[in-house]
């Protein structure tokens, strides 16, 4: 099992100094990963602002566009970081330490966020913290009360990863399951696509998922052996049922849109249901929680506290804006790795790729 745990030099690019820590730390956190550009402060681990700017400009394209990724956030992060500083409170001088999204995520739209956030760090002169995205994603659960007990078992679930973690403590987390295709985001973002939903479709498909019949259509799934997922089949499979219903009946998308989605939304939860159910008994933890985009999906929540009932777990679920993504949660795990005194280099770079504990 692969800990994450981040280098400890800080300030310089080449050489480790030592940092005088404050007890009631304030850290500027900023998330730039995808098409989300957010920046948020905590103070000793209370959230003190938190601001998200959603690119619009990629509704156009029916997916987020890499380079106007970038520009965005490009144009968005000052007053973006402003607006954070301002509703907190607080002025530049006052911070003990800045964060950034080191990845996963798109590597322009990750420079934008890390090459500003060093630029403070070198400024100020104060510490650097680089976050992993998903690990941010999972310690959203430690924003509000309630919050789970080690170690609880999270269902990860986004438009670029669909992951079950163990989580033993703050920062140390293994991976124990995860797609090996497509993101569970990624399938209800491309089969909203093929339904004519506007992107980014997950949303939309879960609106009218709640006027349709989850039973009236049944697709194919793919079985992958263990505790990971595959979520390509089910996207073929329902482009190829609609092709052929469409040759016979041209309004049968517009004429069946709830109850399709209803059905697609039902079948995704379900395979995702079931591998946590599977998770949950090898493990044996009853203290399960969701993080992610996906984790705002009504079926999840709903298909989730009825097997939570049957098998008497307790379940977390955060609330809906901390779900996508957001900088509140880069700052919550900035937090925990200031205290644990895990700072970064200069010459930190981002990482598309990046990823923690693995056990594969
Ligand atoms: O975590 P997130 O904001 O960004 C990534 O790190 O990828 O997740 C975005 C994903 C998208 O695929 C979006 O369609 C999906 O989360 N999503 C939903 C819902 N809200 C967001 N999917 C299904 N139902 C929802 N209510
Ligand atoms: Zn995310």
């Amino acid at each position: 099992m692969t800990i994450l745990s981040n280098p400890l030099p800080i300030m310089s690019f080449d050489t480790v100094t030592t940092v005088s820590r404050s007890s009631s730390p304030i850290i500027l956190a900023v998330e730039s990963s995808c098409d989300e550009t957010a920046a948020a402060i905590s103070k000793n681990g209370e959230l003190i602002s938190n601001i998200v700017a959603t690119q619009a400009v990629h509704e156009n394209y029916g997916g987020v566009v890499p380079e106007l990724a970038s520009r965005a956030h490009q144009q968005n992060i000052v007053p973006v970081v402003h607006q954070a500083l301002q509703e907190a409170n607080i002025t530049k001088t006052m911070l003990s330490a800045v964060a950034y999204t080191q990845g996963p995520g798109l590597l322009g739209a990750l420079l934008v966020g890390s090459s500003f956030i060093k630029s403070l760090a070198w400024g100020l002169q104060i510490p650097l913290i680089s976050v992993n995205h998903m690990q941010a994603h999972i310690l959203a659960h430690f924003i509000n009360q309630p919050v789970p007990s080690f170690p609880f078992l999270c269902l990860t679930v986004s438009g670029g990863h669909t992951q079950l973690v163990v989580v033993r403590d703050y920062l140390e987390m293994e991976i124990i399951g995860e797609t090996k295709d497509d993101a569970v985001g990624e399938a209800f973002d491309k089969i909203a696509k093929l339904l004519g939903l506007p992107y980014p479709g997950g949303p939309h498909l879960d609106r009218l998922a709640q006027q349709g019949d989850p039973h009236r259509f049944s697709f194919p799934t793919t079985s992958v052996p263990g505790l990971d997922f595959s979520f390509s089949g089910i996207k073929t499979a329902v482009l190829y049922f609609l092709r052929e219903q469409v040759r016979q009946n041209e309004q049968f998308v517009e004429q069946n849109l709830a109850d399709l989605c209803a059905s697609v939304q039902h079948t995704l939860v379900s395979m995702l249901l079931e591998k946590v159910t599977q998770a949950a008994e090898q493990t044996s933890t009853r203290e399960i929680a969701i993080a992610g985009g996906v984790s705002a999906n009504s079926g999840l929540r709903s298909q989730l506290q009825t097997i939570a009932g049957e098998k008497q777990w307790q379940v977390f679920v955060p609330k809906l804006a901390y779900c996508t993504d957001n900088a509140a949660m880069i700052a919550m795990t900035a937090h925990y790795q200031y205290l644990a005194g895990q700072f970064d280099s200069l010459g930190a770079s981002p990482n598309p790729r990046l990823r923690f504990g693995s056990s594969n």
